[in-house]
Parts: C-alpha cells; sequence; structure tokens
C-alpha cells in the first residue's frame, strides 16, 4: 500500500506528494515553497536518505520508518509559527492512538508530549518533529513542519532511551501513521488558526505533555538550567521554576527530566 491522504485531510483540500526515497522531505518542501509551491502540501518517503533532525543533527531511519512533511505557506512572524510545532505533536499524538484503536488487543502505549517537539511512548522517544521556516520574497513565510516517527525501528545509540512502534508491541504501517496523522493534522491546524488559537493548542499540549511538574534540566549548547518545569507560556517558552526563586522562560534546548535531569546538574 502507499501513502494516501486520510478522508478529512483529503476533503479540507491538502495535497500529497509521495516519493519512493529522497534527501530529505523538509528539503523537499521549503524548495517547492521557494520555487513558488503554495501549500498546504504533505510531503511522505519510503525512504529517506539525508534526514535532518533539531540542531543540525542527522536523522536516521530505515525504510518502514515514517518520514513525512507538512509544507504550509502563511502571512505569519516566525514566533507565531514557531508554535505549530506544538500542533504537530498533538497531530501525531491523536494519529498514535488512532492506529493502536486499529489494533485494540495490543494495550496502547503511554504517548506523551515531550518539550519543545518529540512524542514520546513509555518514556522513550518515538518521534522528532523539525519545524523550520523561511520568508519568500512576498512577505509570507514558508513553513514546513517535518516529522519522524520509529514505525518499524529506533537508533540504539542516542543520547536518550528510544522506542518504536514495533518494540512496543503495535503492528502498525508507516501508510496507516501517516492516514492519520493527515487527518489530525488538518483538525489542529484548524484549531491553531494562524496563530489564533494558540491558547487552545496550549491547553490540550499541557494535558498530554510529559513532566511538568518534575525536576528538568535543559541545556543548549552555550550551558543550560535547572529546575521544575512548571508550564509553557503564551509563546509556547518552557518555564522552569528554579531554586532560586525565579521562573525563567526558555526559548530552546535539550530537556532531560527525573534522574537524567540530577545526572545533568551534577
Ligand atoms: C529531531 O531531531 O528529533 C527531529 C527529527 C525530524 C525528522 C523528520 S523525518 C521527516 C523530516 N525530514 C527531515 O529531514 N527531518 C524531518
Amino acid at each position: 500500500m502507499g501513502f494516501a491522504l486520510g478522508p478529512q485531510a483529503a476533503g479540507a483540500g491538502y495535497r500529497l506528494m509521495a516519493f519512493e526515497r529522497i534527501g530529505s522531505t523538509n528539503s523537499e518542501a521549503l524548495a517547492r515553497a521557494r520555487a513558488g509551491e503554495p501549500g498546504p502540501l504533505w510531503l511522505a518517503t519510503a525512504e529517506q536518505t539525508a534526514g535532518r533532525g533539531r540542531r543540525e543533527r542527522a536523522w536516521v531511519a530505515p525504510r518502514g520508518n515514517l518520514a513525512a512533511s507538512i509544507l504550509d505557506v502563511m502571512d505569519v512572524k516566525p514566533g507565531i509559527a514557531a508554535t505549530l510545532g506544538f500542533v504537530a505533536g498533538l497531530a501525531v499524538h491523536a494519529a498514535l492512538r488512532e492506529v493502536c484503536t486499529l489494533a485494540p488487543e495490543t494495550p496502547p502505549p503511554d504517548f506523551a508530549l515531550k518539550w519543545p517537539n518529540d512524542v514520546l511512548a513509555n518514556g522513550a522517544k518515538l518521534v522528532g518533529i523539525l519545524l523550520e521556516a523561511e520568508a519568500l520574497p512576498d512577505g509570507r513565510l514558508a513553513v514546513v513542519a517535518g516529522i519522524g516517527v520509529n514505525v518499524v525501528a529506533a537508533p540504539s545509540d542516542t543520547p536518550y532511551p528510544a522506542a518504536s512502534l514495533a518494540s512496543l508491541g503495535v503492528a502498525a504501517s508507516a501508510e496507516a501513521v501517516f492516514a492519520a496523522l493527515s487527518d489530525a493534522w488538518a483538525e489542529y491546524r484548524g484549531i491553531w488558526d494562524d496563530g489564533r488559537g494558540f491558547a487552545a493548542i496550549r491547553v490540550l499540549w499541557l494535558k498530554r505533555a510529559a513532566g511538568v511538574g518534575e525536576a528538568v534540566s535543559v541545556r543548549d549548547g552555550r550551558g543550560g538550567i535547572d529546575g521544575i518545569f512548571e508550564t509553557i507560556d503564551n509563546t509556547g517558552c518552557m518555564i522552569v521554576a528554579t531554586s532560586d526563586g525565579r521562573r525563567v522562560p526558555i526559548a530552546a534546548g535539550d530537556v532531560f527530566f527525573g534522574t537524567a535531569a540530577s545526572a545533568r546538574a551534577g
């Protein structure tokens, strides 16, 4: 079976380009936007040979895992577009729940959203999301949310535990996850409403979030901060409450929870 949009996505006017093999669905989406593609367009591939992750890391995935990007061209400020990462997290979370209902004999894993953009299954990374934006000559913004789901295999050389749907006993295909994802994206993108609905997205995201109220260590290239993950604010920043009573907004970084947070802090 090849990739196909779900019925809600198709009905809402989304289009799909499916590839057998491509370097990076995110790079292809941005190149098409530069060439005038108006979106909204999904790009999905059976195999990705130069996948890119956050913070310039490589994203390596075998055939059978899902690599897909949604391109949308919009008239919003970059800071507003950045909150689409939460839409992507919610959409993947819903899609994963949906494919689990198709195989009810297996108890579903505990899926949770990890700030800023990951989806965890039973505490291990199952999904990575790379959000990229580029200003177009007409002043609008091309925004690409690239989503990688470990369907058949997870990498073993990561600094955090990783899982695949197969390793969790969920026998879903990349095509089934993609169809559910495209429908869920259409729903949450509608709620987000070019950023006007971020307050509602924020509430939905926090309900599914991992580690709220727990010890957290957030690291970026220059250092980091340790404290308690209090909430996310109305711009999507993580709010970390520190032991000296500050509430520090964090815009980007790698997040470690619980014992991993104490180990990083030590
Ligand atoms: C991360 O570092 O966690 C984000 C990984 C994002 C990977 C996806 S796979 C589809 C899309 N195309 C890419 O090159 N990257 C994203």
